[in-house]
C-alpha cells in the first residue's frame, strides 16, 4: 500500500513538474519589424493577423521604432510574408521565446521564506498586505480608501499619501498594471509608495504642498492570471467574460472618444477589444471614480505601463491634431525624461501618443479631455525585456524613474499649490 502511494506520488509528481516547464510559447518566435518610411509606418500599425494568433507585444510609435510580435511556429511564414510585401525590415529576435520565461511557481513559495521586497514582483494579496502595513506604520500620512471589488471579487485599495489632507493641495494621480503582463508598472507604483513614506528626504520634499493617489494595480484579476502559469504570462486584459471569451483592454475603455480608432470589436482578440461599451469594466469604473471625485485638485496623471520607455501625452485617439496646451505637456514631459537620465537611466521618448498609433479610450484621454486634469500621461517603462523585465533589475532602475516622478512632484507644486 505504502509503495503505491510512493509510485503513485513520483508518477503524479514528475508529471507535475514536466508541465511546469513547458508552456504554449516554448516554440514563439519573438520578431520585431522596422518601418522606415511614412508609408511603411502606417502599414505597421495596421498590422492585424486574421487567424489571432500572432501576439503583438508592441506598437511601433516611429521611423526604425520597433513592432515586436510573438509568432507561434505554422505564422512565422504569414508575417515574414507580410514584411517582404511592403519592404519591411524585419529581425528575429529571439526563436524559443518561451523557454526563457521563468517558472512562476517558484514566487509564491519564495515568499514564505523572506520578507516583502518593493524591488520584487509579488503576489495581489502580498501587495494588500503590504498597503495594510503600510498604512498602519504611517498613519500619520497614509489613508486606504476601498473601492469596490474587482470582476472577479478582488478588493481594490487606492493609496492615499498626504502631510495635510485637509489643505486641499494639489493632487498627483498614479495608476499602473491595467495591463496585466506589465508587471514592472505595478512594482513601480509600489516603489513610489515605499519612498514617499520611507525616505525622510522624500517625505519632507515630495509631499510638500502635493497629495499622492496611487492605485498599483488597476487590473489584479489580470495581474494573478499571469502569475498562475507561463501560458498565461502575456495575457494583458482584464477578465471579464464576452461572449465566449475573456476580458477586455482597459486601456480601450475608457469614455472619451471611445472606439473611434486602434480598437478591436471582436471579444476574442487578445489585444485591443474595447469592451461591449464605454466603462463596461468596475476596474475602469472605479478609476473613472476617482477621477471624478477629485476632478478640482487633480493636476497630473499617470498611468504606469510597460514597455518602450515612451512617456505620452494626449490625444491618443488621434494622431491629426494636438491638443492646444500641448507644449507643456510636452516640455514636462522631456523634463522628466531628463532627470531619469540624470539618474543613470535611459531617456524617455516623448511625443503624443496617437501621432502614429492612434488609439481611442485609453485613460489619459479620458483625465485630460473629460474631467480636465491639466497634465496628463501614460508612461511606458523600461526597454529591451518585453514584458519580462528581469527582477533583479528592478533595484537598478525604480530609483531612476523616481526621480522623474520628482520632477512631476516639483512641477504641480509649483504650478498649482495652495
Ligand atoms: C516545441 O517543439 C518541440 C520540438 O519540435 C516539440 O517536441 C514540442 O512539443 C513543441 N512544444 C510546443 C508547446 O509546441
Ligand atoms: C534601426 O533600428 C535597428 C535596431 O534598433 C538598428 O540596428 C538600425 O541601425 C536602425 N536603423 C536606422 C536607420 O536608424
Ligand atoms: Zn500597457
Amino acid at each position: 500500500m505504502a509503495l503505491w502511494i510512493v509510485l503513485f506520488l513520483g508518477v503524479f509528481g514528475l508529471r507535475w513538474q514536466v508541465s511546469c516547464e513547458t508552456s504554449k510559447y516554448d516554440n514563439h518566435t519573438l520578431i520585431s519589424i522596422y518601418p522606415h518610411t511614412e508609408a511603411q509606418l502606417k502599414v505597421v500599425t495596421q498590422f492585424h493577423d486574421p487567424e489571432n494568433a500572432v501576439e503583438i507585444l508592441k506598437a511601433s510609435r516611429g521611423l526604425n521604432d520597433s513592432l515586436d510580435v510573438l509568432v507561434p511556429p505554422n505564422r512565422v511564414g504569414y508575417v515574414q510574408h507580410y514584411a517582404k510585401q511592403s519592404n519591411l525590415l524585419l529581425k528575429v529576435r529571439q526563436k524559443n521565446y518561451g523557454r526563457l520565461l521563468e517558472p512562476v511557481e517558484r514566487m509564491p513559495r519564495r515568499r514564505i521564506l523572506r520578507p516583502f521586497s518593493v524591488s520584487e514582483y509579488n503576489s495581489f494579496s502580498a501587495i494588500q498586505d503590504y498597503l495594510e502595513n503600510v498604512a498602519r506604520r504611517h498613519s500619520d500620512i497614509v489613508k486606504l480608501q476601498t473601492l469596490g471589488t474587482s470582476y472577479q471579487g478582488r478588493l481594490m485599495k487606492l493609496v492615499k499619501i498626504s502631510t495635510n489632507p485637509n489643505a486641499g493641495n494639489p493632487i498627483i494621480f498614479v495608476d499602473a498594471g491595467i495591463h496585466a503582463r506589465e508587471w514592472v508598472a505595478p512594482a513601480m507604483a509600489l516603489y513610489i509608495i515605499h519612498r514617499l513614506t520611507n525616505d525622510p528626504e522624500a517625505r519632507q520634499k515630495d509631499l510638500n504642498g502635493v497629495d499622492w493617489y496611487i492605485l498599483p494595480v488597476v487590473n489584479p484579476d489580470g495581474y494573478e492570471y499571469t502569475r498562475s502559469s507561463r501560458n498565461n504570462r502575456m495575457w494583458r486584459k482584464t477578465r471579464s467574460k464576452n461572449a465566449n471569451c475573456y476580458g477586455v483592454d482597459g486601456n480601450r475603455n475608457y469614455g472619451f472618444k471611445w472606439a473611434v480608432s486602434g480598437i478591436s470589436k471582436n471579444p476574442c482578440d487578445k489585444e485591443t477589444y474595447a469592451g461591449p461599451k464605454p466603462f463596461s469594466e468596475p476596474e475602469t469604473q472605479m478609476v473613472r471614480n476617482i477621477m471624478m471625485e477629485n476632478a478640482k485638485r487633480l493636476k497630473l496623471y499617470v498611468s504606469v505601463h510597460s514597455y518602450g520607455q515612451y512617456l505620452v501625452y494626449p490625444w491618443g485617439y488621434t494622431g491629426d491634431f494636438l491638443p492646444k496646451e500641448w507644449k507643456k505637456l510636452d516640455s514636462l514631459a522631456r523634463a522628466v525624461s531628463d532627470a531619469v537620465k540624470r539618474a543613470g537611466g535611459k531617456p524617455f521618448r516623448v511625443m503624443s501618443a496617437g501621432k502614429w498609433y492612434p488609439a481611442a479610450g485609453g485613460s489619459d484621454d479620458f483625465a485630460f479631455g473629460a474631467v480636465g486634469v491639466p497634465y496628463s500621461y501614460t508612461m511606458e517603462l523600461t526597454d529591451g525585456y518585453e514584458f519580462v523585465f528581469p527582477e533583479r533589475l528592478l533595484t537598478n532602475v525604480l530609483p531612476q524613474f523616481y526621480e522623474g516622478f520628482r520632477v512631476f512632484g516639483t512641477q504641480i507644486r509649483n504650478e498649482f499649490r495652495v
